[in-house]
């Protein structure tokens, strides 16, 4: 009898030795003379596990890891003989990470072949484009507008108004664009699913097509990549052969055809108008709006562009219906958020659940601190641009309204923890030095206000009249927060100002007192 076993052939695997793990286990397989089939599965996202190997029981899938190819022997002689091994970690679903989740957007990841048209379909694949095809444009634009599903690239703008507006906007060519740059510190989500699941990327962009009428479509990924990149050209093609996207998708009158675009590397071509012109083979630079992508996009013609856990969302969406996605979730954030737990974490990985948890119990709980084992002093949420959030503030819940109501973002839904050594006059310093080398240039705020910025916090850190300068800084933000053109100059004051907020000791002034601590 063949032994199948499970392999991830994810970048976060790879980088810590999945390939050789799976040379090690052929090679032990020869020596004990075995029949074993390797599956190149995603991630679960249990990263401190990896590489994380898997082997299939009549009782189920079985967890092992973190797996050295060095291991391969005696792993390959316990799982036959159902012996124990040191690395065993018990049936895959009830590893407690994993048992804690919702996996609604990542239900398949980690689960199935990537590269398997037919495991995505024998897992629940391609039952969301059944029901659209049955239901219809309209319907299908409705029921995203009743899922309260928001844009999960940093924004959170309601995916189905967005729709509703491309799909009444009358053009003869309309584009799907996703957003696969997931330039964001500490995140990681958009990869997993492309290298995991790109199938369902591609299920919820052809969805978003026949919703909105487009035929054509790109997936605009970052260089940074590859791997990602290369499951989803396999992915695309597999669904061409499969009749899945072309002429007729799925024996119905739409067609819908789309490819991989990779970037150079520039994180304000994340920005949705710097993205297009990206695509069009311009320098990225932003544009200003209106006119929205939704109604002048891609080549100037009306375009979705939604992030891929937007569109990876969508397939469970119309399988189970707005009602089942909705219920999960609290006050206008509904659903789930697939949360990346990253920086000095003890657990770190993705950890997809209903919103509404609290930054504490991610953090403490969930993560378990820090992986220094020091206390965590600080974490960042929401990428490069979002706040930084001290322990007063752990109970914050996940949700799009409770962090701007601290003056925070919950972004693409990254983490990313700091213990007590961190230096926050520097983590603000790094704020600004990140949005002058990212600037695209085009207005002035942010080209010269963050290399401006970056100097009066040099003079602060001098302790050259601080309160002046702590006051220029000030009013500097100010200035970058209501004069920049995108976010990028616009947000930047989030990482700066809750710094000097809730940090002003590292500023050289007196700490704040802390209720919570
Ligand atoms: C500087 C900057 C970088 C961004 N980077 C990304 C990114 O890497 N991925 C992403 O999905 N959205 C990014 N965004 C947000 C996009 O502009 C846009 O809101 C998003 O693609 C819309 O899709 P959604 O509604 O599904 O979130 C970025 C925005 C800014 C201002
Ligand atoms: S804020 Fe910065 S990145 Fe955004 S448009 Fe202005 S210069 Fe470009």
């Amino acid at each position: 009898m063949t032994l199948r076993l499970y392999v991830p052939i994810d970048a976060g695997a790879l980088a810590v030795g999945a390939e050789e793990v799976a040379a090690a286990l052929r090679a032990a397989a020869a020596r004990q003379n075995v029949a074993i089939d390797i599956v190149r599965n995603g991630s679960r996202g249990l990263y401190w596990l990896e590489p994380m190997v898997e082997a299939q029981t009549p009782a189920g899938r079985v967890a092992y890891g973190p797996v050295a190819p060095g291991d391969a022997e005696s792993l390959l002689a316990a799982i036959r003989s159902g012996g124990a091994h040191r690395l065993h970690l018990g049936p895959t679903e009830d590893i407690p990470y994993l048992k804690r989740q919702t996996r609604l957007t990542f239900a398949r990841c980690g689960v199935v072949d990537p590269r398997s048209l037919d495991d995505y379909r024998a897992y629940d694949g391609y039952k969301g484009l059944a029901q659209a095809l049955s239901l219809g444009a309209e319907a299908t634009v409705e029921q995203v507008v009743q899922s309260g599903l928001r844009g999960r690239g940093g924004a959170g703008f309601p995916t189905g108004i967005k729709w509703r507006t491309v799909a009444q906007t009358q053009s003869a060519q309309k584009y799907i664009v996703c957003n696969a740059d997931e330039g964001d510190s500490g995140t990681f989500a958009d990869r997993m699913i492309m290298e995991g699941d790109p199938f369902v990327l591609i299920e919820g962009m052809t969805i978003a097509a026949i919703a909105v009428g487009a035929s054509r479509g790109y997936v605009y990924i970052r260089s940074e990549y590859p791997h990602a990149a290369a499951t989803m050209e396999a992915a695309i093609a597999a669904a061409r052969r499969g009749g899945c996207l072309g002429q007729r998708i799925a024996g119905s009158s739409f067609a819908f055809d789309m490819e991989v675009r990779v970037g150079a590397g520039a994180y304000v071509c994340g920005e949705e108008t710097s993205l297009l012109d990206s695509l069009e083979g311009k320098r990225g630079l932003v544009r200003a709006k209106p006119p929205l992508p939704a109604h002048k996009g891609l080549f100037g013609q009306p375009t979705v562009i939604n992030n891929v856990l937007s569109f990876a969302s969508v397939p469970i969406i119309m399988e189970k219906g707005a009602a089942f996605y909705r219920d999960f979730g609290m006050g206008k954030s509904r659903g789930t958020m697939p949360i990346q737990l990253a920086g000095n974490v003890k657990y770190g990985g993705l950890f997809e659940a209903a919103f509404g948890m609290t930054l504490g119990e991610l953090v403490d709980d969930v993560g378990g601190g820090t992986r220094s084992g020091r206390p965590v002093r600080a974490v960042q949420v929401g990428g490069p641009l979002g706040a930084y959030f001290p322990r007063a503030l752990f109970d914050t819940p996940f949700d799009y309204e409770a962090f701007a109501a601290r003056e925070g973002l919950i972004g693409h839904g990254g983490i990313v923890v700091f213990d007590d050594t961190v230096d926050m006059a520097k983590q603000a310093r790094f704020a600004l030095e990140f949005c002058a080398i990212e600037s695209c240039g085009k207005c002035t705020p942010c080209r010269v206000g963050s290399t401006r910025g970056m100097e009066v916090i040099d003079r602060i850190i001098r302790n050259e009249n601080r309160a002046a300068n702590t006051a220029l800084l000030e009013d500097l933000c100010h200035t970058l927060k209501f004069g920049s053109l995108c976010a990028l100059g616009g947000f930047t004051p989030y990482p700066v100002m809750s710094a000097l907020t809730h940090f002003p000791e590292d500023f050289g002034a007196p700490p704040r007192l802390q209720a919570a601590e």
